[in-house]
């Protein structure tokens, strides 16, 4: 799908959809964990059409919503997250992609004395972790992609939680193109309104490799078993979805063996 493409009869309403059939590409590639498939859907003209580029954000849970600041110091948001979850500072721990361009970052949340989980990929799932208290996640923090921005913020409108961002565009194409999709300001920042205009959004994610959110695909003697959960902000529910799935009644693995054959 690309951005602003059209699918469906054209008959139902009108949605808006943010979809990321593989969050975490190379930890599919290598085996490693936290990669999910994930999408939100919500009434059109209410999720923010992020441009495909990077977005500082930063991510907590309910207990730490509205008191965070994208643009107050990496120790103002550790010490506020902490009073909101009644923890000390280094009782937190704070999610961050490793990757160069946080060297700063990372010694600031060291400095603060926070813990510190360096991730290679995948940032929506730790953001989206925030909001569940047994996640080991407190904090998600640092510069990924603006659509899982988008993506995460569905997730923590629907828990209650909260994610704050900002576009970096890196050159004047990419100013052009954040402008051409509404912000006037491309470096604006984006609000949990911004990014998620109404609590009526649905988000679902499956887990792909194991996560702090999901368990991966387990393949049996039969098929696979997949993890998904189903969030639906207006209601709060939230549905935990546990599939077994049989290769042997599908139709592609019938046509694999006949072919074999
Ligand atoms: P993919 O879905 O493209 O595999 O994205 C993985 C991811 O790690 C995101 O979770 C993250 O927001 C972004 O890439 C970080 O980008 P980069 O790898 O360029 O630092």
């Amino acid at each position: 799908l690309y951005i602003g493409e059209k699918v469906g009869s054209g008959k139902g309403s009108k949605v808006d959809i943010a979809v990321d059939p593989l969050e975490g590409t190379n930890l599919v590639a290598k085996g490693m964990n936290g990669s999910i498939a994930v999408l939100a859907v919500a009434e059109e003209g209410v999720l923010l059409h992020a441009p495909d580029m990077y977005m500082d954000k930063i991510a907590v849970g309910p207990k730490a919503a509205g008191k965070i600041n994208l643009d107050a110091s990496v120790e103002e948001n550790l010490k506020a997250v902490a009073c909101a979850l009644d923890k000390n500072v280094p009782d937190l721990t704070v999610v961050i992609l490793d990757r160069p361009r946080h060297a700063k970052l990372i010694e600031e949340v060291r400095k603060a004395g926070a813990r510190i989980q360096l991730i290679t990929d995948g940032d929506v799932s730790p953001a989206v972790a925030t909001a569940f208290e047994d996640s080991g996640v407190d904090m998600m923090l640092g510069i990924g992609g603006a659509p899982e921005g988008v993506l995460a913020a569905a997730a923590l409108k629907a828990l209650g939680g909260e994610l704050q961002g900002r576009l970096v565009p890196g050159n004047e194409q990419e100013e052009e193109r954040a402008r051409s999709m509404g912000l006037a300001d491309p470096r604006q920042l984006l609000t949990m309104d911004d990014l998620v205009k109404t609590n009526d959004v649905i988000f679902t994610a499956t887990g792909i490799t194991t996560g702090s959110l999901l368990r991966g695909v387990r393949f049996t003697a039969d098929g696979a078993v997949t993890h998904t959960v189903v969030l639906r902000g207006l209601t709060g529910t939230m549905r935990i979805i546990e599939a077994r799935h049989r290769f042997d009644k599908k139709p592609s693995w019938r046509d694999l063996c006949a072919e074999a054959k």
